[in-house]
């Protein structure tokens, strides 16, 4: 630390002099006090408190962007392939930079702090050392300091780990050794110890109170998905927000008598905001478990799908706004709201502004929780599978209009080859499509909304309340079948077979070849992960893929049995796991329960040769004026250089990862899966800039300025089917 400090005043004794005429003397006491006034510094994911990834630089702008050149590379880790045999990874972190450091993770959640205007490594903490990572996302990390107290907060598997920010060593008097179990007060009806239990998106500071969030399962075995505060000094429990109400709280009555013992989830995994003046925490919330199937939750089920803001001291709720009652979609809210001033007839007005997986945007007043714009309620189809209640109204907003797809039509069907529309044709035909909120049903229904219009990479906005907005147009296919009626046939499979079969197949697929895309085939698994790491990763989930926490260790050998040595396994129905697990669930108030109805299929719609089987644009950036609700402009998003090359207009591809918006007059974003870095004029849309990256960057960049020098900061992680890296990648101005 000392020499830390003696470097830090070194450079401030060079620069000072060196700057002295043009006063750009960065380090004095005064300049320091200036600099958080006039913030140069990223210090928080999503850039502020306020999650509007603005950054007032304008060093980089839009008339030298084009000169934009690689600064430094830092490759946090150098072997693709990783330790667990992984080929594929990804890294959707936000980095923060204070004080000349940056800190990040790498693939396999190794937190590190670099020399932000070099990239040279200060220090590296490995959660995972000697042991097989638990690896779930990680998309940033939280930085707090009081005087000389200096730490990053940020979590790996089911634990959040406070650590020294200048020495990387794990703060000893926080929680037991420096972390603290995701799993604190959660326990309040049932042992919730073996549940999936994760933090992928970063918490918030208000004080000393860090407010988190959590990603759980989203079946019968989800655990209540509570807003949690947590001392930052001393990792203690300060307070927790029911997002299933207890007896006596407000919105208990939107529920079935105990549901709150047996329900689960409803959780903020998408993150959090903070208005420091007025003391509250904004934040949205997911579906309630099981996602596709409510019958055990007839009525709105508040504080589901809510736009929450609640007394960041205290945890007590000021108001809420829910955009989906009984949701039977899986439309969790994706991203943290941000926080904006626009001019409203007239009038200057502070609101809380946030995007949704089906491509709405919500301006709700930030004290009231009113909505800006009218939204109305109207009547949706309410005929739903045996034992299901779905609501009948829904909520729309008329402005902002969408920005993404909100039904599928037939016209809607892919263009770009006379082969690909007929593909994709005669899916279209066999399911139902015509209103977003058909409840589930065995037939099959398509829908929208699941992996976009807004996702994790939430939006930006900058100072004049223009909001910028990446978004996917993802066509899925979901239908249901009766879980009993599975279960009888699957008791003529072996068991591993069977469980696989329940549990696996709706990704993996059935014949275990994955979708070609983020999801791997298991074919070759055992090839390249362990049995143990098969077995973890069953146990544990792995980022996009779920946990299964229900299964004991005979079920899971069964598995890893079937899928190693598929051919050789020998029928044993006496042992019928899914029959075992059926009769677990037998008692219906029993924690974890089996939904009488399953997916049997939940797979995103591509055509014949993998392209999304929509007509393009598939995926879209857009700026839309908060003031009026108006759209400025909306071009697409990446491109797959085959087809334009065969005279298909850009196509946009799909995209995960957020913009960031600068003074310079940019805005700027990765995300696609062309794997490209690019900056659009915020006025036009134009691309005035594009890079390609080693691998593509799914995931959000930041820029800060060290020393007049403006840098922009990406992780290039690649993954979803993709190439991967553990590359961050740093660009200047020569
Ligand atoms: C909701 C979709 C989904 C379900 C259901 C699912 N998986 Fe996965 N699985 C994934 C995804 C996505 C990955 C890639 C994870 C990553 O990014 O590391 C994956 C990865 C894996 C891997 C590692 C593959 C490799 O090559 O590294 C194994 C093994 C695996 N899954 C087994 C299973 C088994 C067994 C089940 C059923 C008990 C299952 N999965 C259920 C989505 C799913």
């Amino acid at each position: 630390m000392i020499q830390l400090k003696n470097v830090h005043l070194l450079i401030s004794i060079v620069l000072c002099s060196a700057f002295f005429i043009s006063s750009s003397c960065r380090f004095s006491g005064e300049e320091d006090k200036k600099r958080s006034l006039h913030q140069s510094d990223w210090p928080v994911y999503g850039g502020n408190k306020e999650g509007n990834r603005y950054s007032h630089l304008t060093q980089i702008n839009i008339n030298n962007v084009k000169k934009l050149q690689v600064a430094w590379i830092y490759n946090s880790d150098t072997s693709i392939g990783f330790r667990t045999g992984m080929k594929s990874s990804e890294m959707e972190c936000q980095p923060v930079e204070v004080d000349n450091i940056l800190y990040a993770v790498s693939p396999t959640l190794k937190l590190f702090a670099l020399h932000a205007e070099s990239g040279k490594k200060i220090w590296e903490f490995d959660p995972f050392k000697n042991t097989i990572p638990k690896l779930t996302y990680c998309r940033g990390v939280v930085y707090w300091k009081n005087g000389e107290d200096k730490r990053i907060l940020y979590s790996a598997g089911s634990t959040l780990y406070a650590i020294n920010a200048l020495t990387g060593l794990p703060i000893e008097s926080f929680g037991t050794s420096g972390k603290i179990d995701l799993h604190t007060g959660l326990d309040i009806h049932h042992d919730v110890s073996n549940l999936y239990v994760a933090a992928t998106t970063p918490g918030i500071i208000y004080k000393n109170i860090l407010i988190i969030g959590s990603a759980v399962s989203e079946g019968g075995d989800a655990a209540p998905g509570y807003i949690r505060g947590f001392d930052v000094i001393s990792g203690k429990l300060k307070w927790v927000f029911h997002t299933i109400p207890e007896p006596g709280e407000p919105g208990y009555e939107t529920w079935p008598k105990d549901a709150n013992k047996k329900v689960g989830a409803a959780n903020n995994w998408s993150g959090l905001t903070v208005d420091e003046k007025r003391g509250v925490v904004y934040l949205g919330t997911g579906s309630p478990g099981s996602d596709f199937y409510g019958g055990e939750r007839a009525g709105i089920n508040l504080f589901s799908d809510c736009i929450l803001a609640l007394d960041a001291a205290s945890g007590k709720l000021n108001w809420y706004y829910q955009i989906i009652h009984h949701d039977l979609w899986d439309r969790d809210i994706p991203c943290p709201p941000n926080l904006a001033t626009i001019v409203h007839e007239g009038k200057r007005t502070e609101v809380v502004v946030q995007a949704t997986k089906d491509g709405l945007i919500y301006v709700l007043d930030r004290d009231s929780g009113k909505s800006i714009f009218p939204v109305e309620e109207k009547k949706v189809p309410s005929k739903g599978l045996p034992g299901e209640h779905p609501w009948p109204f829904q909520k729309f907003p008329v402005r902002p209009l969408p920005f993404s797809m909100q039904v599928f039509n037939e016209e809607d069907i892919t263009n770009i080859s006379a082969e690909s529309h007929d593909y994709v044709k005669k899916i279209f035909d066999s399911t139902e499509h015509a209103n977003k909120f058909t409840p589930p049903n065995e037939k099959g229904t398509l829908l929208f909304g699941y992996s976009g219009g807004a996702e994790w990479g939430g939006n930006a906005i900058d100072s004049e309340g223009i909001l910028f907005q990446n978004t996917n147009n993802g066509l899925w296919k979901l239908q249901m079948e009766s879980s009993a009626k599975h279960l009888k046939e699957m008791e003529s499979f072996p068991e591993g077979q069977n469980l696989y079969i329940t549990y696996c197949s709706s990704c993996h697929g059935k014949d275990k070849k994955g979708n070609g895309a983020e999801i791997p085939g298991l074919l070759q698994t055992g090839k390249h992960v362990k049995e143990n790491e098969i077995d973890q990763i069953i146990r544990e989930g792995r980022r996009r893929m779920p946990s299964f926490t229900q299964f004991t260790t005979g079920e899971r050998n069964a598995i890893v049995h079937f899928l190693l040595h598929d051919q050789e396994t020998k029928s044993d129905k006496s042992l019928s796991a899914v029959k075992q697990m059926n009769d677990r669930n037998k008692k219906k108030t029993d924690f974890p329960y089996l939904p009488p109805w399953r997916a049997k299929v939940w797979t995103k719609i591509f055509d014949q040769q993998g392209y999304p089987g929509i007509k393009p644009p598939w995926g879209t950036l857009n700026a839309i004026d908060l003031n009026s609700g108006e759209y400025k402009w909306r071009i697409p998003l990446g491109e797959f250089p085959e087809l334009t090359k065969k005279g298909i207009p850009v196509t946009g591809t799909e995209n995960y990862g957020g913009p960031i918006v600068t003074d310079g007059g940019l805005v700027f974003i990765a995300a696609t899966r062309d794997e490209k870095i690019r900056a659009f004029d915020q006025q036009t849309g134009a691309v005035v800039w594009e890079f390609p990256l080693p691998a593509a960057g799914f995931a959000t960049p930041i820029t800060y300025e060290i020393n007049g020098k403006q840098y922009l900061v990406i992780a290039a992680g690649g993954g979803r089917g993709l190439k991967s890296s553990g590359i961050y990648m740093a660009f200047a101005l020569p």
